[in-house]
């Protein structure tokens, strides 16, 4: 009985969870994804180069200008490393709270590796280079390039690539704390490097207590 009971537990929070990410958690979200691949767009027209960092100072002001109370102005001092499911990148918080992330996310030297099964949706919008991304069973890739985003859905799985100076915007909306032990755990049972759980820990949680406190979740 006992045990019937706490194996009830996860199934009781799954269940609950996921009425919420159907029904209210999206009231929160303040993101659009069309409005910011439409900026991505917009900035790509000037940097026919594929110049990420140019294309990155340019964008950051206009999303911020779009969104002047929910956005970090770009800092490349405030870059570290992220190793996920076998893959490694670099990434910056531009946002992040309870049930949206926005990032700037990329390699300079290639990636490829796993997504990530996530309680999310999440929209990579390419800067430069590209992504390639398959489902076991497709034995061709999709392909992503600049300007195009790539829409990952809550609880998809792909094999993900990225050659070495490819950079894209990402939006992920949904219960963003159940998609940290994704973005953590390898430090801790890999790399070992502990100052880049402990940036990835604090400028996340600079953002989402920051952003509660001006109430929003
Ligand atoms: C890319 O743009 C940045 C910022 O404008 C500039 O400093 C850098 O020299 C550019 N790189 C190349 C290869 O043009």
């Amino acid at each position: 009985m006992k045990l019937l009971f706490y194996g009830l537990i996860p199934i009781v929070l799954y269940t609950t969870f996921n009425y919420l990410f159907h029904t209210w958690l999206p009231t929160n979200y303040r993101f659009d994804k069309v409005v910011l691949q439409n900026l991505v767009q917009d900035v790509l027209k000037d940097h026919p180069d594929g110049n990420a960092t140019a294309i990155m100072i340019d964008l950051a002001p206009k999303i911020k200008q779009e969104y002047p109370d929910l956005v970090n102005d770009l800092n490349f001092d405030e870059w570290f490393y992220n190793n996920a499911g076998g893959a490694m990148g670099q990434m910056t918080i531009l946002h992040a709270s309870i049930s949206e992330y926005l990032i700037f996310f990329g390699t300079a030297v290639g990636t490829e590796g796993h997504t990530g099964v996530h309680f999310a949706d999440d929209y990579f919008t390419i800067l430069s280079g590209e992504q390639r991304a398959a489902y076991p069973g497709s034995l061709e890739p999709e392909v992503y390039k600049p300007g195009d985003q790539h829409h990952l859905p809550k609880g998809h799985v792909k094999q993900y690539a990225m050659p070495g100076g490819s950079f894209a915007l990402e939006l992920a909306q949904g219960w963003i704390p159940a998609m940290l032990p994704f973005g953590l755990l390898d430090t801790l049972s890999s790399t070992l490097d502990f100052y880049t759980f402990y940036l990835t820990s604090y400028y996340t949680a600079r953002d989402m207590i920051r952003n509660l406190l001006n109430g929003k979740f």
